[in-house]
């Protein structure tokens, strides 16, 4: 039997008072443990206020949100955000307070002692990447970034199950957003939280997350499903326009080389022979890169310095195509 999901929204509306239009509608989504599920649309589309009904910020107007198997409206909301790191959209650090102080506020609330409160604080440094030295600054004396990171701990600090981040990387520069990503997924490897990562960019949808739900204006699911699927078969034209342009392209990142369907031409042969060479675990996108910076010559696939066999265009185009 599979397990039940960490989160649930079934058929989740919401209309905020004095509004005529739903802002949130008739929305159905689950999140299993260990799984990122992005939530990617344009701006006012209800992803923010999705995450706050989740923990309860704001209360739904039908439907009904489980998390760890619990109906979120009858848990006492003090236990209820226990179980949820929140990571504000802007960040939201308690500017009068420093470093420190903001990574410990859900753990003092809490009352864990002073010992207790500071090993975690070690702990979480650690697992987030800051620097010491800035523990004992104010979120105004740090970088975009340090306060991004600052933000990640604050959330994880009394090790919640399921975390809400809401644009979380949304004010770096993409230099910086692109480390910050990376480590998302490190720290996921060995953490397997239930997370819901809201985002604008689509991009950052699909490298982050194991599902993407694509909502439209009014909080509408266009399609839930993983960045394979979406990419390979749009739901509508709103979907395919979301994704964009470049939509094979991206698709092709996330596919890998097929030993099975590679050419059978120059196997056995040393890699450093080959006119251009790629490794057997890198992406159709980069064995095309590879094709194209080559003036359209096949490419040879290696294993541990072996020619294993070719990748041609052809066989590109007809992995995009089935
Ligand atoms: N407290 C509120 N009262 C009334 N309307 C609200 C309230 N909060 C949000 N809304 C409206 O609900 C809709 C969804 O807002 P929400 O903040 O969830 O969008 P979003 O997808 O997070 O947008 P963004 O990408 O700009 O952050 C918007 O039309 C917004 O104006
Ligand atoms: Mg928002």
């Amino acid at each position: 039997m599979s397990k039940s999901p960490m989160i649930t929204l079934n058929d989740v509306s919401k209309r905020f008072v004095g509004s005529v239009d739903d802002a949130v509608t008739n929305l159905s989504l689950t999140v299993d443990d260990g799984e990122i599920v992005t939530l990617v649309g344009p701006s006012g589309c209800g992803k923010t206020t999705t995450l706050r009904m989740i923990n309860r910020l704001i209360e739904p107007s039908s439907g009904t949100i489980t998390v760890a198997g619990s109906d979120v409206g009858t848990v006492p909301v003090h236990e209820l955000r226990r179980t949820i790191g929140y990571v504000i959209q802007q960040v939201g650090l308690f500017p009068h307070r420093t470093v420190r102080q903001n990574i410990a506020t859900v753990p003092s609330l809490l009352g864990w002692d002073t010992d207790h409160i500071g090993s975690r604080i070690d702990e979480l440094v650690d697992l987030v990447a800051i620097d010491r030295s800035i523990l004992g600054r104010y979120p105004l004396e740090l970088s975009g970034g340090q306060r991004q990171r600052v933000g990640v701990a604050r959330a994880l600090a009394a090790d919640p199950p399921v975390l809400l981040m809401d644009e979380p990387f949304g004010a770096v520069d993409p230099v910086v957003r692109g480390h910050l990503q990376g480590e998302l997924l490190d720290l996921q490897s060995r953490l397997h939280k239930a997370i819901v990562f809201v985002t604008h960019d689509i991009d950052e949808a699909i490298l982050v997350g194991d599902r993407i739900a694509i909502l439209n204006t009014g909080g509408i699911l266009e399609q839930f499903g993983t960045p394979g699927e979406l990419l390979a078969r749009p739901a509508n034209q709103f979907v395919a326009d979301f994704l964009g342009s470049d939509r094979a392209i991206k698709r092709l990142s996330l596919l890998p080389i097929d030993v099975s369907l590679l050419e059978p031409s120059l196997p056995g042969t040393a890699a450093d022979q080959c006119m251009a060479a790629i490794d057997v675990g890198a992406t159709l996108k980069e064995a095309l890169d590879a094709i194209v910076s080559g003036n359209g010559r096949d490419v040879a696939v290696c294993a541990e310095d072996v020619c294993v066999g070719t990748v041609t265009i052809d066989m590109i185009h007809r992995r995009l195509t089935e």
